[in-house]
């Protein structure tokens, strides 16, 4: 098969969250099982050129209609990491991808239309024709509808597509203008409720209602954030919509890059170990406290590794530093905030906490650290909000390192708890799972989790081994994808 993925971020060339990540592991992992893929992203002037190989332009005059006339673009190709990548880069006042940033603009959603209209139109001009296109949230929403609207009828009628929401939160509203823009027109036509006009504002347009309504087969990245975005609120108001169309609606978990992700071979952590040498993981937690001027001891050491921001639980990971603290544990955080005020308030407690010699808060973004951390960690505490997904939990999983978490989308999809499982036996269970989102909530299920690493460390190892049994690996969500393409391709 031939896919064609088009998105706003792909790792590590464009990374701002897991979005990223799930563009550059899926294409890995489908391309190694024998089919071609290529991605088309935008030509941000701030991303890491550092990582592109061989860029050089792959199609000079690509007039991209906009409005009234057309844009001059630019179509740059070349291998980031050994996948082949073009990037459009539009001549207009507009400067449109040369911001600085990936996202954060007040004109976000013409940018972004602005990148779809682009994609088609490249596929179109240089004769591509894909079997699947696979677009990834809001950003690309607008791709099936602008294909079954408009370039089925310039030749492109055999492409699919394949429509995956990382991210329910954002979802692209805009005015009628995108419809100008974009040559979509037909004003009242989009503006139904069986269209693109936003189930609570009546004068929005919604892109990512536009991407479910259109798309051949909508997926979200777990089987439990599938359900709850239909059942409950986690769909933040396209619940209905999706329901309507929970016949080509699922849930597919994503996975997680064991090259990079392997304790038996991480060149960033100081001892090498697996199940049959969990006992070196001691060595790594002796190394994160001697690196982070932990006093060295026993204590069980919690993590969190992410973003500080509300989708992340931030006032639980706030509340559950100082709970360890009161159970006599240590804890390590290693994230950043984009807010002002939770980065303000977590220097705060940052300089507060300075001179406690069991807890140590790293403000940024450290790829390298989080290494140590996964390896040297006992807990880690992932209490987030919302997940469709989440990789934390997953790399945690991996690396021997017990996850305590919040039953929401991915989490409860991956996470099975120690004590309450009714699915899974003893045996097959990997952490601790809470589900209220109160200070009470994470209390129990760190409570569990700390007495019974002090009360059966015997149980608490076998636990941590449990989870390093599972394989998160992108070999079986690659096979699921793949097995999507098919089936939607021979509709
Ligand atoms: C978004 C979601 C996260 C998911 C990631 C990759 O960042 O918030 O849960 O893991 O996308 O799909």
């Amino acid at each position: 098969m031939y896919i064609v993925q088009i998105a706003s971020e792909c790792a590590p060339v464009i990374k701002a969250g897991g979005l990223g990540d799930v563009v550059y592991g899926l294409s890995r992992e489908v391309e190694e099982r024998g089919h071609c893929v290529e991605i088309i992203l935008p030509k941000y002037n701030n991303m890491r050129y550092d990582h592109i190989w061989g860029l050089h332009d792959a199609y000079r005059d690509l007039w991209v209609p906009w409005y009234g006339g057309s844009v001059h673009c630019s179509v740059f190709c070349g291998w980031v990491h050994g996948r082949l990548c073009f990037f459009i880069e539009p001549h207009s006042e507009d400067f449109f991808f040369d911001r600085g940033v990936y996202y954060g603009c007040d004109d976000d959603v013409m940018r972004f239309a602005f990148f779809s209209k682009a994609a088609l139109e490249f596929l179109l001009k240089s004769n591509k024709r894909p079997n699947v296109i696979h677009c990834h949230d809001w950003q690309t929403g607008l791709i099936p509808v602008m294909l079954y609207e408009m370039y089925q009828y310039h030749g492109m009628d055999n492409q699919r597509v394949l429509y995956t929401i990382h991210n329910f939160k954002h979802q692209g509203f805009a005015g009628s203008e995108v419809l100008w823009a974009t040559g979509l027109n037909r004003e009242s036509y989009y503006f139904q409720y069986d269209q693109l006009r936003d189930n609570f504002n009546p004068f929005s347009l919604n892109f990512m209602k536009g991407g479910i309504v259109y798309a051949n087969h909508i997926n979200t990245v777990s089987p439990h954030h599938a359900w709850e975005a239909m059942h409950g609120d986690a769909g933040f108001g396209l619940g209905h919509t999706l329901h309507l169309k929970s016949f080509k609606f699922s849930g597919i978990l994503n996975g997680i890059d064991y090259a990079t992700w392997n304790p038996e071979e991480d060149p960033h952590i100081p001892y090498d170990y697996g199940i049959s040498t969990f006992e070196d993981k001691a060595l790594n937690k002796k190394a994160l406290q001697e690196k982070l001027l932990l006093r060295a001891c026993d204590k069980p050491i919690l993590a969190f590794i992410g973003r500080l921001d509300d989708q992340k639980g931030v006032q639980l990971v706030h509340h559950a530093m100082y709970f360890a603290l009161s159970r006599g544990a240590q804890f390590v955080l290693l994230g950043s905030a984009t807010d002002s005020v939770i980065n303000d308030w977590f220097w705060h407690e940052k300089r507060y906490l300075n001179e406690n010699p069991d807890i140590h808060l790293e403000l940024s973004f450290n790829e390298e650290l989080a290494h140590l951390i996964y390896a040297g960690a006992d807990m880690m505490v992932v209490p987030s909000k919302f997940e469709p997904c989440g990789l934390t939990q997953l790399i945690s999983l991996r690396y021997g390192t017990v996850p305590i978490v919040r039953g929401v989308g991915g989490l409860y999809s991956t996470v099975f708890d120690w004590d309450y499982d009714n699915e899974h036996s003893r045996e097959e269970r990997t952490g601790f799972v809470f589900y209220d989102s109160d200070n009470y909530a994470v209390e129990s299920a760190m409570n569990r989790a700390i007495d019974l690493y002090y009360n059966e460390p015997k149980l608490f190892q076998q636990l941590a081994m449990q989870g390093m049994q599972y394989d998160y690996s992108w070999k079986q969500s690659g096979e699921e994808y793949i097995k999507m393409y098919s089936q939607i391709r021979h509709q």
